[in-house]
Formats: C-alpha cells, structure tokens, sequence
C-alpha cells in the first residue's frame, strides 16, 4: 500500500502528514494509515500531542467520492477513527489550508483543536452531490458554532472563509505566517494537557429552541415534492437531532440517512455532474508536451449586452481587457452597463467599492480596431450577421498579432468559414458564453476543423481561470445546446397550436424542474432574435420543408410581440410578470386553425414534458454519433450549466439512463404513430435504437 500518511516526530509532538494527492480525499487507504498512526502515537510516551496536517494545495477535501459506488464502504468508516481520537488522551490539533470540506472538516471536528491559515475556506458541501455529511457533521458543528450556523452550512454546502470560521468558533486560531511551523508551535505549547473538555462527542448540548423552530420553519419549506432537496431536508432533520437524542444514536441515524441519500438517482445524478464537469475539461488525444499559448490580455469586438458581459468575464478574473465597438454612444452604455453591474454588487455587499474601481479600471473602451492589435485573445461578440463576423475575421487576419487566438461569440453560424476568412485558421475557435456571460457559468468552446491542439488546449485552461465550466463542441448548427433546444422549442410550439397554454407548459417543465419554461425563455431572450435564427436557417436551408415549424415564434414576430422588452409575446407583462394573454391565446388557436391542428384538451403535464425532452435528448444521441460531442457527459455539462437544466436529474443524456432508453423509444414511437411522422421529427436515432439491443 502507498505511503499516504506519515509521521515525524518534532520535540514532543507528532506530526501527522496526510498526502494523497490532488485534494487529499478520504480514501480507504487513508484512512487505515491514518488509524494506525493515531494508535501508534496514543501508545507512544515520546509523544505528548498530535498535530494533523496535509501535504499539497489542501487540507482534506472530503470522503473520496469513487467510494460511493461501492456497495459498502470499505472499513475504517472515518467514525472509527473519530470515535478514536474522541478516546484519546493527548491533545490532537488540525492544521487546515485549501479547502476543508465534507470528511476533511469531519475529521477536524473530531481533533481537539483546529488552526488555520487565514487563506483556508471550510464547508460541507455533501448536499451538493445528494447526501448528507455522514461522519458526524450534522452533530459536532451545531455544538462547536451553534444550530443556526451549522444548519447554515449544511443546508447551503457553501464554504465559510478563515475569518467567518473563527467567528462561530469553527476555528481556536487563524495563523500567521508558515502554518506548518506556527501550527507546531501552538501544539507544542499544548503537549501534555489532557483534551476531554474539548471533544465534541461528549459535549453535553441542547440547542436554543428560537433556532430549532427556524431550522424547522425552513424544514417546511424544503418540502416540494418531486423536485430534488432530498438530501438538504435529510441534512437538516439529521442535524436538528443534535441534543435531542444521545449522541452515538444520533450518529446512527444520520448513518442511516446518508446511505439511503446515497442510494437515489439525485445523488447518482449530483455524483456524475461533478465526474462529468470534470472530465469535460480533458481533450482527448491531445499530443505530448504540449506548449500552451500564454493569455494575459483580451480585446473584446462588439460591446452590447454580450461584449461587455465577457468583458466583465474577463475583468473579474484581473485580465486587462479593451472592448472595441464602432461609435462612442454604444461604448458609453457599455461603460454604464459595467458600473452599474458593479455598483449593485457593492450595494448587495458582494464586493468593496474598491474591488469593484479596481475592476471596472481593467475595461477600456476604443472605436480604434487597432487597439486589439497586440492582444493575446481577440473575442468577435457582434450581432448573428455572417457577413459582418466574415468581414472582421478577415480584419482580425490583418491586425492581430502573430499567434494571438481569434475567437467567436456565435451562438450558431459556421466558425470554420470565420476560421477561413481569417488566413490563420489554426487560431480561429468559438466561445460561446451565455447570457449573462459574467454570470452564467457555461462556456461552449467551439472546435473548428482546424483549430490547433495548443489553442483548444489554452481555452480550455483559461476558462477555469476566468470561472466557467467549458465543453468542447464541434461545428454544428446551434452547437451542442442551441441545437438540441430546437427540437424542445418545435415540441413546445405545436402543444401551443394544439391548445396548451403558455403558462401550462412552462409550469409542466417548471415542476419537472427546468429553471424556466420555453415561453418565459423566449420572452426573456426576445421573440425577435429566437424568430431571426429560424427565419436565418430557413434561408440557408436547414429546415424541414415544413410550414408549421416554429411558424408560433415566427407570428409573435411579426405581430410586433418580441417578449418582454414590447410588454407583449407569448404572454402580456405587468412589469416584468408575465400574466396569461387572451390574444396570444387567440394567435396560436388562429394557427392551428389555419394548419389544420386538432384542438385538445386531454394534454396533460407529462406529455408536455415527454414531447419536448425526448427530441432534446434524441439530438443528445445523434450529436455523439457524429462526434459533435466527445462525451455524454460534455452534453449534460451543457445543459446544467447553460440551460437550467436540474441539476438532481444530472443533464439530459445521464436523465435518459435513469428513465430507461427503451421508455424513451417507446414514448417516441407512440408520438410518431399518433401524430404521424412526415418531417421524421420521432426518428429514433440509430445509437438510442442499438442502445436497446445491446
Ligand atoms: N473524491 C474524489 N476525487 C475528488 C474529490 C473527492 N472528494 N474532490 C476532488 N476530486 C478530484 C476531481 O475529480 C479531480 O480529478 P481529475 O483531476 O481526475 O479530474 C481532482 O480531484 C481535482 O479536483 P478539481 O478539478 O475540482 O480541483 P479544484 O482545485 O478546482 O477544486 C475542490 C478542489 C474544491 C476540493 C473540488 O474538487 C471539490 O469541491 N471537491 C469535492 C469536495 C466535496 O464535495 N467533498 C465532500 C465529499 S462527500 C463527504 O465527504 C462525505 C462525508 O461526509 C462522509
């Protein structure tokens, strides 16, 4: 077995080295060692104190999730080594930086003392992946820092600073200096006393009862059947039991409530999004040694909502960043757009009047193009008109400097002939961000034929940097996400001329658990930029010869309804609520007289959903089959991160896993045979079809 924890022994204190590398994850080898260890220096009369501490960018970062897959979990369970350092007779001390989270913050809570660099951030982020904290978190923090502040963390799985930590009582100091050495230095003065008062396990405690009946109070409100939380209402009935039943019973229970939060699709689900934002970082086939290209400055072409969005992107990230537009009246709403962006986050006290000058000072507005000359990353983000983005690639050809990486910001239009018109289609790739780009955490890298391995490789790289998941996306109409909405939006659109009503279609994927339905996106987006991609794609020939597809967004168009900023589109607004209208109802009756639709009024909540997502996920398939996608699970970071797509239901293609492919077939053939199949909208894709044979 590798050597993942060692001992040294500095004057009269044992100092314990966890180094298991990247995050230091629990794993069952760490946790025998570090069994065996703490054995061996209870028995050790050298040794009057324990210092914990790990080697590498952190302190332990939680159980190691691969474990979860294991029908059991592999013994020592991390409770047999706290129930151990609970027994024991020297003071143990950890000493945390990084990030200490779920079984790391576990294990602290069972040390006596715990220390910290002032940089450290502490959290039980196992909500997050659908199970609770299940080696004592829920009953050690509400008696180290409270049931408020302990249902707080649990319930949210957000990280608290050093600072915060050492406020509740979470943390007995926040260190200066080399944390190895001053955490040496606090445990040496330590040796020799004896720890009972400190440990947690014993500490007799009963919870301030305004707090239990808050805690209860936001127990209700998670209840909403159905739509994921499982584990978050498990988490908080594990921790109001803190006090109220004895501990080792209480330490039972949430046991018990982790393995069955283990056990369902939502964890599984929680589980591959956190594999799958991963994995889609890694590029297949990369060649050896590669030498990435360095980004330090960005220039930004096309400062609308878009541009200045990415800008702000980069900016918060402290790249410096010149956003170019062609007249001086659209950088100044540019320039407003930031700081009033920035002031809001001051007001809402997310971030310092200086922080925010610092980063607002990092955009510069130019009319010049030639100020983008010596950017190392050029990013066109103008409107969807081909010919303009042919005409600046063409430019940026000219101007940009050798080895500078060209990008677009298209949502849809072929990047290799962009890449083309450049002369250095080796630099030329996508990146699509997603409205708001300094928000939405999505960022689409579109791969054209001929971008170079080192300049997909940088983008991908840079995007952590700048705080976006990234998924590589070949060239294709709409690339991964746009694409498979169109068969979602065609869906929705013919339940509309069918008789559902806006609102019921939204509330029926809504409930399932999409952050908005289609009529709400669209009103927000703007009826008049979904209806020109649909009238574009009909020009350049990409759409069934079909009268009625998509005709219900191509009518609000023109009838002047372009969604919320006219006050009209598939709704009427009052202020920025959309209310049922009377005469959107009238136009889609009107069309599906017009086409011929029959009128229902059987549709029910699951035919709305089944008829827009099994198109969704049809297209999921035929995108891997052309090798659109590396990977499922590139798609479901689409999804998840760009779409609102629920995140407890894993994306798209991990969601047709869990509902069963031959269920999805099944329902598909049954639309093509009700609805007949002219335009091959209920094709089955050939992988999903093998799929059922296999
Ligand atoms: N188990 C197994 N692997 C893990 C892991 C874990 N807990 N945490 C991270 N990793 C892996 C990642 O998959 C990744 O692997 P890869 O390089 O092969 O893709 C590698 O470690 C590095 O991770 P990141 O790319 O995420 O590195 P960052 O530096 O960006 O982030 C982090 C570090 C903040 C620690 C982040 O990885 C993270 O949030 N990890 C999960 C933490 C977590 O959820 N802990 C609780 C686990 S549940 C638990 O502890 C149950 C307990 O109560 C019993």
């Amino acid at each position: 077995m590798a050597e993942l924890v060692t001992v040294a022994r500095k004057g009269p204190v044992g100092v314990v080295t966890i180094n298991n590398p990247p995050v230091n994850a629990s794993s069952q080898a760490v946790r025998v060692q570090l069994l065996a260890l703490l054995k061996e220096l209870e028995q050790d009369g050298n040794v009057s104190a324990v210092l914990i501490c790990c080697a590498g960018r952190t302190f332990m970062a939680g159980a190691d999730i691969t474990e979860f897959d294991l029908p059991e979990l592999p013994a020592p369970h991390p409770n047999e080594i706290h129930a151990f350092l609970d027994s024991m007779s020297k003071p143990v001390v950890a000493a945390m930086h990084g990030t200490t989270l779920g079984a790391g913050l576990e294990l602290a809570l069972s040390c006596h003392y715990r220390v910290a660099g002032s940089g450290a951030r502490f959290g039980l982020p196992e909500v997050k992946l659908g199970v609770i904290p299940g080696a004592g978190g829920t009953q050690r923090l509400p008696r180290l820092i409270g049931l408020q502040k302990a249902v707080a963390m649990i319930d949210s799985g957000e990280m608290v600073s050093a600072a915060e930590a050492l406020d509740s009582g979470l943390l007995d100091a926040v260190l200066e200096g080399d944390l190895a050495d001053a955490a040496l230095q606090y445990t040496e003065k330590l040796a020799g006393t004896h720890p009972g008062p400190r440990v947690l396990a014993y500490r007799p405690y009963s919870a301030d009862t305004a707090q239990q009946a808050a805690a209860k109070e936001l127990l209700a409100r998670l209840h909403r059947p159905g739509r994921g939380g499982h584990a978050r209402r498990q988490a908080v009935e594990a921790t109001l039991q803190a006090g109220q039943i004895p501990f080792d019973a209480a330490l039972e229970d949430e046991g018990r409530r982790f393995v069955l939060c283990r056990d369902t699709d939502e964890s599984r689900a929680l589980r591959h999004a956190f594999f799958a934002e991963r994995a889609a970082a890694r590029i297949p086939n990369l060649p050896a040694n590669l030498t990435l290209r360095t980004i330090q400055t960005v220039g930004i072409i096309g400062s609308g909502t878009m541009g200045t969005g990415i800008a702000m992107s980069f900016a918060n990230a402290g790249f410096p960043v010149v956003l170019q537009d062609l007249n001086e009246q659209t950088l100044e709403r540019a320039r407003k757009q930031v700081q009033t962006t920035y002031n809001a986050a001051v007001a809402k006290g997310r971030m310092s009047a200086e922080e925010a000058a610092r980063r607002s000072a990092l955009i510069q507005t130019t009319v010049d193009d030639t100020q983008l000359a010596g950017r190392d990353l050029i990013i066109e983000a103008v409107f969807e008109d081909f010919e303009i983005k042919k005409a600046i690639f063409r430019r940026l050809g000219e101007i940009a400097r050798p080895g500078a990486i060209l990008a677009s910001n298209t949502s849809s239009l072929d990047v290799n002939v962009l890449a083309e018109c450049s002369g250095r289609a080796g630099d030329v790739l996508g990146m699509h961000f997603f409205s708001p780009a300094h928000i939405m955490r999505l960022l689409e890298v579109v791969r054209c034929d001929t971008t170079a391995p080192e300049v997909l490789a940088t983008i991908m790289q840079l995007a952590k940097r700048i705080n976006k998941v990234a998924a590589v996306s070949g060239v294709c109409f709409g690339f991964i996400g746009n694409r498979m909405l169109e068969g979602y939006l065609r869906e929705a659109e013919f339940l509309l001329m069918e008789g559902a009503t806006p609102a019921f279609i939204d509330q029926s994927l809504e409930e399932w658990g999409l952050a908005m339905g289609p009529c709400r996106m669209i009103d927000m987006a703007g009826v008049d930029v979904a209806a020109k991609v649909v009238i574009e794609q009909r020009k350049a020939g990409n759409l069934p010869d079909d009268d009625t597809y998509r005709i219900v967004v191509q009518t609000l168009f023109e009838r002047g309804r372009h969604g919320q900023k006219t006050g009209q589109g598939y709704y009427r607004y009052e202020g920025r609520k959309p209310v049922e209208d009377e005469s959107a109802l009238e136009i889609f009756r009107e069309l599906g007289q017009k086409y011929g639709v029959k009128q229902r009024n059987d549709i029910t909540a699951q035919e709305v959903v089944e008829r827009c997502l099994y198109p969704l996920i049809a297209e999921g398939y035929r995108i891997l089959e052309e090798g659109i996608a590396y990977r499922a699970g590139d798609i479901d970071v689409v999804w998840l991160h760009g779409y609102g797509f629920p995140a407890y239901r894993g994306g798209p293609m991990f969601h047709a896993q869990t509902v069963g492919e031959h269920k999805i077939v099944a329902a598909m053939e049954r639309f093509a045979a009700e609805r007949g199949n002219p335009y091959g909208y209920w094709d089955i894709p050939q992988s999903l079809a093998k799929a059922l044979t296999a």
